[in-house]
């Protein structure tokens, strides 16, 4: 078992040091925010995701599990250190590095003889020779370990993730960290680090153009009559196409695909080339969320200005407590520029996020007076709210279930207008 530090403790870090612990490695964790560190150490957790918690306290209880802040405190006696602090989408696209280099220069001046830094933070390509720099050492490494958890899962996922990638120069190197995830069953990639960052942007990128594409197939089966998740039921059963990421929708956000597919785009185009796909199915996107506040929007006659609209859910998407461009933030923001009124409750979101927005406390309350339903984050328990005790709240009769998670059959059976997404 080996001595890990992990730099960064959100989804990424946080995750991945609970992980390698419960897998029996001896893993300091660091951030930079000296009181989510002390919150830690108590096991007391700022992020939301299922079996975090329960992952974090074994931890901490074996001993194996500790906070630290700053990074050279964590990685003062190390093998292996793990950069997961945050990418962010710089001005021109491009994803900014600067808490990268910050933490690979903090690394440098402390890191142990042979150390092995790991690029798990999605960087663009190339930026293992940049770390690289900024250690500013010739004895240490530079892999590259892109990490492709889904929020919401993040602890299964890393259990039992569909593949493992690693890449650096040195093959032995590339083969020490992927030995790290001892007892995890999952196909192992190795290759070079360039071939690993292209592996993380090509992977995230394809899985924009699969979701804009079945949107616009959505679009379409409105206009000619089909229902679309008939047909991506049909479609899903075909294992070249495959069922995941194949749900009509709001359109895709979250804090990795908008960032992601703009940074190879912008890559792309440094190299003065063109994914032209992507491209589109950035468009699409934009357009997927416009045309949703236009289906809310065809239900209130006398238009947005004045509208009460109820919003379920606030999240990217069900399950994670994760606000970062989430589509239901943008659909609420044009509703809100438009003049409604929107209330929304989310389980997850107890502070306004936006200004002018209006909390309840549960779904039906969210619902009063209002003259739209609108269904924006798939929450299973809103699959479970009695629509006749909606209907009774409203003021109106519409829904717009942006999420296809009502049951169509029985809102309509109730009076509501119902308007889903394909069908
Ligand atoms: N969130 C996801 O679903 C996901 C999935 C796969 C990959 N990624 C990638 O992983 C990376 C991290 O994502 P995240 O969502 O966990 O980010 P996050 O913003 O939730 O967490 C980053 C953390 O790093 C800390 N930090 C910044 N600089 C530091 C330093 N010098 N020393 C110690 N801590 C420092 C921050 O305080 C923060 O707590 C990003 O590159 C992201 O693209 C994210």
């Amino acid at each position: 078992m080996s001595k890990l530090a992990i730099i960064g403790t959100g989804y990424v870090g946080l995750t991945t040091g609970a992980v390698m612990a419960h897998l029996g490695h001896t893993v300091k964790c660091a951030d930079i925010d000296a009181a989510k560190v002390e919150k830690l150490g108590r096991a007391e957790l700022h992020i939301y995701e299922q079996g975090l918690h329960e992952l974090v306290q074994a931890g901490l209880q074996s001993g194996r599990l500790r906070f630290v802040v700053g990074a050279a405190e964590a990685a003062r006696d190390c093998e292996f250190a793990f950069l997961c602090v945050q990418t962010p989408q710089g001005a021109q696209g491009e994803a900014d590095l600067t808490w990268v280099l910050a933490a690979a220069r903090e690394l440098g001046e402390v890191l142990p003889a042979d150390a092995v830094v790991i690029n798990k933070s999605t960087v663009p390509v190339g930026t293992a020779g940049l770390v690289a720099d900024a250690l500013g050492r010739a004895d240490l490494t530079v892999a590259s370990n892109p990490e492709f958890l889904r929020e919401g899962t993040a602890v299964a996922d890393c259990l039992h993730p569909d593949r493992i990638v690693v890449g650096a120069r040195d093959e032995h190197v590339a083969a020490s960290v992927a030995a790290l995830y001892v007892g995890i069953d999952a196909p192992v990639v190795l290759t070079d680090a360039t071939s690993a960052e292209m592996i993380k942007y090509a992977s995230n990128s394809f899985l924009a153009v699969k979701l804009s594409y079945v949107n616009e197939i959505a679009a379409l089966c409105e206009q000619l009559g089909a229902d679309a998740l008939d047909v991506v039921k049909g479609m899903g059963f075909d294992q070249r196409i495959g069922r995941d990421a194949l749900k009509p929708g709001p359109g895709w956000g979250g804090s990795c695909l908008p960032k992601d597919t703009a940074a190879l785009s912008h890559m792309a185009s440094t190299a003065g080339s063109e994914v032209g796909v992507l491209r589109a199915a950035m468009t699409a996107n934009d357009r997927q969320l416009r045309r949703v506040v236009e289906k809310i929007a065809e239900c209130t006659p006398s238009g947005l200005r004045g509208a009460r609209i109820a919003a379920w859910g606030l999240t990217f998407k069900a399950n994670t407590d994760d606000l970062r461009a989430s589509p239901a933030l943008s659909i609420v923001g044009a509703l809100l520029e438009a003049g409604a009124t929107v209330v929304a409750h989310d389980p997850m979101v107890h502070t306004p996020p936006v200004e002018g927005i209006v909390l309840a406390d549960d779904p039906v309350a969210a619902c009063q007076g209002a003259d739209v339903l609108a269904v924006l984050t798939e929450w299973s328990a809103f699959a479970l709210v009695p629509l006749a005790e909606v209907h009774t709240a409203m003021a109106g009769a519409a829904i717009v279930d942006a999420r296809n998670l009502l049951d169509h059959h029985h809102a309509r059976e109730l009076g509501f207008q119902y308007t889903g997404i394909g069908r």
